[in-house]
């Protein structure tokens, strides 16, 4: 790690000014002028390591003012090693960070191979906890407990870990590489803590239950809260009430009958929820959809978003998701960039107004560095057309579309029901031309689109309703072999007949966040441009159907860099 520091006074400075003081002191790490030659895949406003390899989000809080992440991180390399730290960064406003030392690291036989996954519980009394998964010198994994050294430090730059650990130890007939990421903890009304960890048992995944009067001492439950057969192993889980009637989040510990509960899993690479109802007395969980059909499943984003995470932003009354985005390039790649894995920039969510799943949409801090806008509204784009969203930096931009459909009633039918979206979406490409669409946008396009990235909507008659198909089409992404160009999809919950489809893609050289639907459909993917770099990408509203599409409104921006300091002590 680099021993670049500053005094904190002086730091302080520099964030509270923005601006020109916190690119000096970026430059001091890595010089502008050269970064983007050099590391054209390289985000400018998404947080990554300063270097080498990133993989899940870990206990978000928002503590005395300041926003505080840490990360699955290899200090060693930029690929997943066999040392795993918490990396540790620190914000005022989820977008411009400083690191700082690494938070937890191996140090005792409870952890002694490496300190995975967890989150934080804020503890009455404004008292933080980290509870962990240690790998430990059997190479078994526990559940262990940090807390910070120094409660005056605003930065909670030490963590101190607990003398009696690990306290929880895996379940009988659970195998040693089974049992993993504990959540934040909720307390009942009976005053009793709560806490689940991710495992898997004789095919079963299975979100354990453990209880605790003093938050030392954790007893497993009798039953795990939830389980379902033939998932294969839960990592991350994630569970919190969710309100019925408003958009404020609400705390992990609150109750109410306005409430609903989501329970969250990483499963394969894909991280799936269900809604549910939940009842502590009896630790009941009723799950509105289950894991049953992992196709057909809710997801939060159907695209490369895993391990996530949520936290409860009481400046702000939001629930913050948090999500790891990986690479598609191979380890070489990563070994050759130096680097590997991004955050997705956090997203606050809330139940949609129909109640049947959540809404997810980029926390309003991001609008903090948009910079030039160019716009439009009620453009005709005709069949078979593109028109070009000029002016602004195409590869590091925000982008808000919507759609108006004049001409749903010769939509193509289908039986949507047994189909699965994202096989629909490879199969009927941005190249395949229907009567409603494709149309969305192209994006990191060259000029004469022998490079682009198609994020775009489909409509479909199914008897007499009209189904929304978002895909995100990587096909044609790059020139280069090699990188996972998978393409993704899924509907979107949106009657077209009544209401405009809107497509909002955040842009950021080599990852594309898109949010459907107002939010009902996150679709992220990579890809690594050769040619439609910088100053050579373009990005453009296409659509490719034979029947008219109204353009209802377009804003686009450039964005600014997000500022990435180091404070990092030797
Ligand atoms: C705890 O942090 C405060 C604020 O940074 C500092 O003044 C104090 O010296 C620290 N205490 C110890 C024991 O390190
Ligand atoms: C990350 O991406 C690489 C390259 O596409 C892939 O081989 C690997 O399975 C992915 N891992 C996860 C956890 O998504
Ligand atoms: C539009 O469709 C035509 C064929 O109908 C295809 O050749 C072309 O590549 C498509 N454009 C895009 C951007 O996919």
């Amino acid at each position: 790690m680099g021993n670049y520091t500053l005094p904190v006074l002086g730091f302080f400075f520099v964030l509270l000014c923005g601006g020109n003081e916190v690119h000096a002191s970026h430059q001091y790490l890595q010089p502008e002028a050269t970064r983007e030659a050099i590391q054209p895949s390289r985000t400018s406003y998404h947080f990554q390591a300063p270097k080498n390899w990133l993989n899940d989000p870990n206990g978000p809080m928002y503590y005395k003012g300041i926003y505080h992440l840490f990360y699955q991180h290899n200090p060693y390399g930029a690929v997943f090693g066999k040392t795993i730290v918490w990396g540790h960064a620190i914000s005022y406003d989820l977008i411009n960070w400083v690191h700082l030392n690494n938070a937890l690291y191996p140090t005792n036989a409870f952890d002694a191979k490496s300190c995975w996954s967890g989150s934080v519980t804020i503890l009455p009394g404004q008292k933080p906890v980290i509870l962990y998964t240690g790998l430990d010198i059997k190479n078994q994994q526990v559940q262990n407990m940090a807390m910070p050294k120094n409660l005056s430090d605003p930065f909670l730059r030490e963590w101190k870990k607990y003398s009696h650990n690990p306290i929880m130890m895996r379940p009988d007939g659970v195998n040693k590489d089974d049992f993993r990421d504990p959540t934040t903890a909720w307390q009942g009304e009976d005053g009793k803590w709560r806490v689940l960890v991710g495992s898997l048992k004789s095919d079963r995944g299975l979100a354990v239950l453990y209880r605790s009067n003093d938050f030392k001492k954790w007893n497993m439950y009798d039953h795990p809260l939830y389980s379902e057969a033939n998932t294969g192993i839960w990592e991350c889980p994630d569970f919190y009430p969710i309100s019925t009637n408003s958009r404020e989040g609400v705390e992990t510990s609150s109750r109410s009958p306005q409430y609903k509960y989501v329970l969250k899993a990483s499963i394969k690479f894909r991280d799936y929820y269900t809604l549910g109802t939940y009842m502590p007395d009896v630790e009941k969980f009723t799950p509105e959809t289950g894991f049953r059909n992992l196709r057909l499943d809710l997801r939060y984003d159907y695209g490369k978003f895993y391990a996530s995470k949520t936290f409860f932003d009481s400046a702000k009354h939001r629930r913050i998701l948090w999500g790891w985005i990986n690479e598609s390039d191979s380890s070489a790649d990563d070994v050759k960039k130096g680097w590997s894995g991004i955050q997705s920039i956090p997203r606050a969510i809330y139940l949609s107004k129909n109640g049947r799943q959540l809404i997810q949409w980029p926390v309003e801090e991001i609008e903090r560095l948009r910079r030039k806008h160019v716009g439009f509204k009620d453009k005709k784009l005709e069949g078979s057309s593109l028109v070009e969203i000029p002016g602004i930096t195409a590869s590091q931009a925000d982008v808000e579309i919507s759609f108006k459909l004049p001409n749903l009633k010769d939509a193509e039918l289908m039986d949507t029901h047994s189909v699965d979206p994202q096989l629909l979406c490879s199969k009927k490409s941005a190249a395949v031309s229907s009567k409603v669409g494709p149309f969305g946008l192209l994006i990191f396009a060259t000029k004469d689109l022998t490079e682009h990235t198609a994020v775009f909507f489909r409509i479909f008659r199914d008897r007499n309703r009209y189904v929304v198909l978002m895909c995100s089409d990587q096909s044609r992404s790059s020139l280069r072999k090699g990188v996972d160009k998978t393409t993704y999809g899924a509907f979107v919950d949106k009657d077209p007949r009544h209401e405009a489809i809107s497509l909002r893609s955040l842009i950021d050289h080599s990852v594309i966040e898109s949010f459907g639907g107002d939010g009902r459909v996150c679709i992220t993917s990579r890809v690594y441009p050769t040619l439609a770099i910088d100053g050579e990408a373009h990005v453009y509203a296409f659509n490719n159907g034979s029947l008219d599409v109204v353009v209802s409104s377009l804003n686009a921006y450039s964005m600014n860099k997000a500022s990435f300091v180091s404070n990092i002590g030797s």
